[in-house]
């Protein structure tokens, strides 16, 4: 059963349609991979989960995003606040703009925990200590006291993260919260999310460009192009045999035989600017298979085997 169930969410700038008819599931415990070239809408598509869009410049404007029989999708902002953080919680790229510069990293942690969870100072105090010690910070009760700048950028993602963990969300939305770090930092941080998700049950949407960190890290994958999902379904059928012509452009590969070990190639050309999809296949001006077809009918995300589901004519499960 899905703990997160999205169906049909579409994003609106305006008159223009940013994503469209996007589904997801993500299951307690998976870690579900979004990828895709940049532009193609993975951040809205967090930030609506979230409900977190900039308000007056992007919408929901179409869809459902089912959570505990509710859909946050008509949530009110009130109901928001309880979701945000406490069952939801979300990790970004760049943890400066979202740890305060000015507040000890105890603090942080601690006042979260007493907002939500109505604790007292000092259980929200071994309770923020607890979290440290649990995303791998050294001498966490003296860490306490440290403001953001004294740590290092791998020390200040973990401390994000125990942010974000600090009311047990059962599910972590983290937007590229790797790009920033440097390789083993990159290595370290996915092997603490891995940990947690094993010893917390957390359920992990990952946005990330890294093939390799889907390799080793995602249960499932979303491949989103042009502001909607390519294909979808489980990491290993995926990336050994993709199904969709831009899931195998993404490889370097031809559909059906992957090889992941190979370095990854430029797409030639561009994917189009938001609100100017081409008609038809939004694929198919790139696409080294497209036929007359696919510059007039939009291909509907079909079912294939495997749970596997995507968006092509010509789409078969290996
Ligand atoms: N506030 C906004 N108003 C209008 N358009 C926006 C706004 N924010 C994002 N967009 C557009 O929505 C599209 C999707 O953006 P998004 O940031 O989700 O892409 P992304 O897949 O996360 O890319 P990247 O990999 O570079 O982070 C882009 O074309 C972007 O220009
Ligand atoms: S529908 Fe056509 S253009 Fe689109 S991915 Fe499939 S073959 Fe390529
Ligand atoms: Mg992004």
């Amino acid at each position: 059963m899905s703990l997160l169930e999205v169906r049909n969410l579409s994003i609106a700038a305006g008159a223009s349609t940013l994503v469209e008819q996007v589904d997801l599931d993500l299951a307690e415990g998976e870690v579900l991979g979004l990828v895709g070239e940049s532009g193609s809408g993975k951040t809205i598509t967090c930030r609506a989960l979230m409900r977190l869009l900039p308000a007056g410049e992007l919408r929901i404007s179409a869809g459902s995003i089912h959570l505990n029989g509710r859909d946050l999708a008509r949530a009110s902002e009130a109901e928001m606040r309880k979701v945000r953080g406490v069952e939801i919680g979300m990790i970004f790229q760049n943890p400066n703009s979202h740890l305060d510069p000015v507040m000890r990293i105890g603090d942080q942690i601690a006042e979260s925990v007493r907002y939500h969870e109505g604790a007292s100072a000092g259980e929200a105090r071994s309770r923020a200590i607890e979290l440290l010690r649990q995303v791998g910070i050294p001498d966490p009760a003296r860490r306490m006291a440290a403001y953001p700048h004294e740590f290092s950028g791998g020390m200040r993602q973990r401390a994000m993260i125990a942010v974000a963990l600090a009311c047990r969300p059962k599910i972590l939305i983290a937007d590229e919260p790797t790009t920033a770090l440097d390789v083993t930092v990159q290595a370290q941080v996915l092997r603490l999310l891995l940990d947690l998700r094993d010893r917390l049950g957390l359920a992990i949407v990952l946005v990330t460009h890294n093939l390799g960190v889907v390799a080793q890290t995602c249960d499932s994958l979303a491949v989103m192009y042009a502001g909607r999902v390519m294909e979808r379904g489980p990491k290993r059928e995926l990336l050994r045999m993709p199904a969709h012509p831009y899931t195998a452009a993404l490889l370097g590969c031809q559909p059906g035989s992957a090889n992941p070990a190979e370095p990854l190639p430029a797409i030639p050309g561009q994917p189009p600017a938001a609100g100017a999809f081409p008609a038809g296949c939004r694929f198919h001006p790139r696409c080294p298979r497209a036929a007359a077809i696919c510059e007039s009918e939009r291909p509907a995300l079909r079912a294939l085997r495997d749970r596997r589901v995507a968006a092509c004519h010509f789409a078969v499960a290996p």
